[in-house]
């Protein structure tokens, strides 16, 4: 047998369509472009990799989470710099109307000329920010702007103080969110990697000043075992420092996958210095000083950040998940079967329920049954077509097990149990199926 990997984007593209992962937002308009919707699997998906996160940060006892408000009090985005660092320098082509990136578009650099149409009657670079703005009430003047956040991280800042308090944690201790952002990117696409709409799981890690260094270093090896964790291969898996740091930040590095793309930023893991809560501080005139008990001294703390896409994650979780395997029979006929191999905790679906025919008895005994196993699993029923065609439906959308319902199921209360990956049939007790799947999940993938 030959397993082959996922090529190229389209074909994830083209699953996600057909099997209810992903949609092009408004696709009955037309679509409206870089935007995407998650279908019935993909929100599951999403759901379940957003709680393999948030388990990952808040069940730490030094990790709190949070839920801020997208809109936040225009200031903020003063303090944090937003407003007037957020930009990319931008070029109008007087000629064909085009608006391009000065800074990364080879022709531009090289020649000066407009990379659509090849003019060179191009204004100067100017600075264009990200931020989406809308206005707040009924009036829209300079008084009623405010944002649509870029990032979650900012929710964090401002609540330091009201976590810290609530929550009575000590130094050092970490607050965690997800939540959307928007960024007017200029160059959005590659499916649901680059969108001006996103999700973000970032967590704040306050520390003191002087354990930054250690700490940064222990966040990215925590990071790391957790993209692990998901079955991502630590082959296509690196670090990579930046080369130059934003202007608040001490160290800075980026957890990469290797997408079909090339290998591209999953997480940015930096070290914020304590300019944050320093700019806050300074643009709200309030302290946001951190007591130190047992030093009895008082600082500024220091902040060590992780922050992923979520939707960044999808993608790299589908991207690794996707594999052909494809075998070839004495005649010659090609045979290709599509798996979506999850880890169990994230694939969309557990179990599928799949009576053997559509026999009065064996479809009640069945439904019953998906109604049963749906107490603790996310569970499909499906009755239409042959055996082998509905376990390779579930094996595309990564369905790690099919319960078979058949004759002998009416006598010995027993149903077969078929694994993905595998493709093993197993004879298990309806009474202990529960069981089975719960520690199978654990070992068997
Ligand atoms: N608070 C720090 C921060 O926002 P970032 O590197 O700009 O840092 C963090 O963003 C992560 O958010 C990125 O590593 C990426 O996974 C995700 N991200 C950023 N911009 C995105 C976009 N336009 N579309 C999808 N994901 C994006």
């Amino acid at each position: 047998m030959k397993v082959q990997r996922l090529k190229d984007m389209q074909t994830l593209v083209s699953l996600c369509k057909r099997r209810g992962f992903v949609f092009q937002s408004s696709e009955v308009y037309g679509g409206l472009s870089s935007c995407w919707d998650y279908g019935p699997l993909g929100s599951q998906l999403k759901m379940n990799v957003k709680k393999t996160w948030w388990n990952a940060m808040t069940r730490r006892a030094d990790i709190v989470g949070v839920d801020a408000a997208i809109l936040m009090h225009p200031m903020v985005w003063k303090a944090s710099g937003h407003v007037d660092g957020f930009s990319d320098p931008l070029v109008d082509c007087k000629n064909c109307k085009q608006r391009f990136r000065s800074d990364n578009t080879d022709s531009y650099l090289e020649k000066k000329q407009c990379p659509f149409c090849g003019s060179k009657d191009l204004t100067e670079p100017r600075q264009f920010n990200l931020m989406f703005k809308t206005h707040m009430g009924p009036t829209e003047d300079a008084s009623s702007v405010v944002y649509l956040r870029p990032e979650t991280a900012q929710g964090i800042f401002v609540n330091f103080e009201n976590c810290q308090t609530t929550s009575r944690k000590k130094i050092p201790f970490g607050i965690a969110q997800i939540g959307k952002s928007f960024r007017n990117e200029i160059t959005p696409g590659n499916f649901i990697f680059r969108t001006r709409e996103f999700e973000q799981m970032e967590m704040q890690f306050f520390v003191k000043p002087g354990t930054d260094a250690g700490w940064f270093d222990q966040w990215k090896s925590i990071r790391m075992k957790y993209y692990l964790s998901l079955g991502i291969n630590s082959d296509r898996l690196r670090f990579l420092p930046h080369e130059t740091l934003a202007h608040y930040a001490k160290a800075a590095v980026d957890v990469q996958y290797e997408f079909p793309i090339g290998w591209q930023e999953l997480e940015g893991i930096h070290n914020r210095s304590d300019f944050d809560l320093s700019q806050h501080m300074k643009f709200s005139g309030k302290s946001l000083e951190y007591f130190d008990e047992a030093a009895k001294e008082k600082y500024i703390p220091w902040v060590i950040e992780t922050a992923v896409g979520c939707d960044r994650l999808i993608l790299a979780v589908l991207c690794e998940a996707y594999r052909e395997e494809i075998t070839v029979d004495e005649k010659g006929a090609e045979d290709v079967r599509v798996v979506l191999g999850f880890k169990p905790d994230i694939a969309p679906v557990k179990v599928c329920v799949l009576p053997l025919s559509k026999k009065d008895e064996l479809i009640s005994i069945a439904q019953d049954l998906r109604e049963s196993l749906s107490a603790e699993w996310e569970t499909q029923y499906d009755e239409s077509q042959s055996i082998g065609k509905r376990y390779r439906r579930q094996d595309e959308i990564g369905t790690p097990y099919c319960v078979t319902v058949d004759f002998d199921t009416i006598q010995d209360k027993a149903v077969t149990v078929r694994h993905r990956d595998t493709m093993k049939q197993e004879r298990v007790l309806i009474e202990n199926l529960n069981g089975y799947i719960f520690n199978g999940m654990k070992k068997d993938f």
